[in-house]
């Protein structure tokens, strides 16, 4: 439980740093990604959640395509939620809010939402097993789950990646393989609807822990991410981002 509330306050102090930049918006920017996203949320629903919601670059946009659904974006990190809630009530949209939260207690009563969705966030639950229990509760029957986060490779050495990316100590707890996320979701009552896979390329900043821990990769590591080191930065040039959709049983 320590470990749990340390990790987020982690988390919190660095995305309340970042999260209001224009910097991070346009590093988390891809509309591709997001209109994938908006299809597989699909229509017709009433009540929707977003947890991790940073600066609401999925929740402004399903709040505009659902226009009968009440929209909820929730985080650690209070900064943004403010900003957030300023931004939506200026520009007059009446179906989207925002709300600060502990990152461990879903603050929602048993079936309040009919469709919850998380982007880039689930690798920073401390506790992903009792984060999807708990989604399953606020779910409706047959509520939908749309998870998207990068992926561990399931083959060989897939954890090699977390060393990597828990040298920013900002809360990062793990990447799941596609099959581990699968087991989690699968043991508590949701069954797998759907998944597309997309990739994702990313450098690390030129920072001596990176190209140590490169340089401690055998080729068949870093053949898993096809990672190299351009000129001392060091890259993912591909990492598999799973964007699956659970359904509650
Ligand atoms: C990489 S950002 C993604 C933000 C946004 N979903 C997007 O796609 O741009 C990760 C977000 O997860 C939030 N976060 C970190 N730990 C969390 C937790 N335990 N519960 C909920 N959100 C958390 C961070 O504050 C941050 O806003």
């Amino acid at each position: 439980m320590k470990r749990d509330t340390d990790s987020i306050r982690q988390a919190r102090e660095s995305f309340n740093r970042v999260l209001g930049s224009q910097k991070y918006a346009d590093i988390i920017r891809d509309s591709g990604h997001l209109e994938l996203l908006l299809e597989l949320a699909g229509s017709g629903h009433r009540s929707v959640l977003d947890i991790g919601t940073g600066n609401g670059y999925l929740a402004f946009p399903l709040a505009k395509r659902l226009p009968d659904a009440n929209v909820v974006g929730i985080d650690i990190a209070e900064k943004i939620v403010e900003r957030n809630n300023a931004f939506a009530r200026e520009r007059g949209i009446k179906n989207l809010s925002f709300l600060a939260f502990d990152g461990l207690l879903y603050p929602f009563e048993s079936g309040s939402f009919d469709l919850i969705v998380t982007r880039y966030a689930f690798h920073h639950f401390p506790n992903a097993g009792n984060a999807v229990r708990q989604m399953n509760q606020i779910l409706r029957k047959n509520g939908k789950v749309l998870v998207s986060d990068p992926m561990r490779s399931s083959a060989g050495r897939g954890e090699i990646i977390d060393d990597f990316m828990r040298v920013k100590k900002d809360g990062h707890i793990r990447f799941y393989s596609s099959e581990a996320l699968d087991g989690l979701f699968l043991s508590s009552g949701f069954r797998k609807e759907a998944q597309v896979i997309t990739d994702m390329r990313f450098p690390f900043p030129r920072q001596a822990e990176y190209t140590e821990l490169y340089n401690r990769l055998t080729e068949e590591e870093k053949s898993l991410y096809d990672m190299t080191d351009n000129d001392g930065v060091i890259w993912v040039n591909n990492i598999h981002v799973g964007n699956t959709v659970f359904a509650k049983e």
